[in-house]
């Protein structure tokens, strides 16, 4: 079936899939490593963050519309049950944030779904926050 040229792509693939999505997630815990502000998060990470990167990268994945990585792991997501065990304030909202705003500037491409996945983003952090 020839696809409609109107048809909107999902973020997911306007984005660039997979490949674009790994870059991403990638050089977010890349700055999360290196910038002092974010060292409030960094420690309450694993040392080794390999295992945190590919649950990051199932969870975009899916999250933006593409493939569902991670329900097919670890089943319901449940971020906000999954982050209780640590504690997440303005703080440590704010360091997140932080890096994932670079990232995307660094790595996606402008456009209409950057700005709206960056709000759904912002929502999504604060949501996290459990103090
Ligand atoms: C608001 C600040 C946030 C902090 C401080 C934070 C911190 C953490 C920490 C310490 C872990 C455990 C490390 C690991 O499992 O390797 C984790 C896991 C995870 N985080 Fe966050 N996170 C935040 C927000 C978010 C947001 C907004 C998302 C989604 C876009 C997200 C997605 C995930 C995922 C998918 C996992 C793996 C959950 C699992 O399967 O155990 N986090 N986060």
């Amino acid at each position: 079936m020839t696809e409609n040229p109107g048809t909107p792509l999902n973020p997911f693939d306007e984005f660039g899939g997979e490949a674009v999505v790994r870059q991403l997630v990638d050089r977010f815990y890349d700055l999360m490593d290196e910038l002092p502000e974010a060292y409030v998060i960094r420690k309450l990470h694993p040392e080794d963050l390999f295992g945190s990167r590919q649950k990051l990268f199932d969870f975009l994945c899916g999250w933006l519309g593409g493939p569902q990585y991670y329900v097919e792991k670890h089943g319901h997501p449940r971020l906000r049950a999954r982050h209780l065990p640590f504690a997440i304030g303005e703080v440590e909202r704010d360091a997140w944030l932080l890096c994932m705003e670079q990232a995307m500037g660094e790595i996606l491409p402008t456009g209409r779904a950057h700005e709206h996945i960056l709000v759904k983003l912002r929502e999504l952090a604060d949501f996290m926050r459990n103090r």
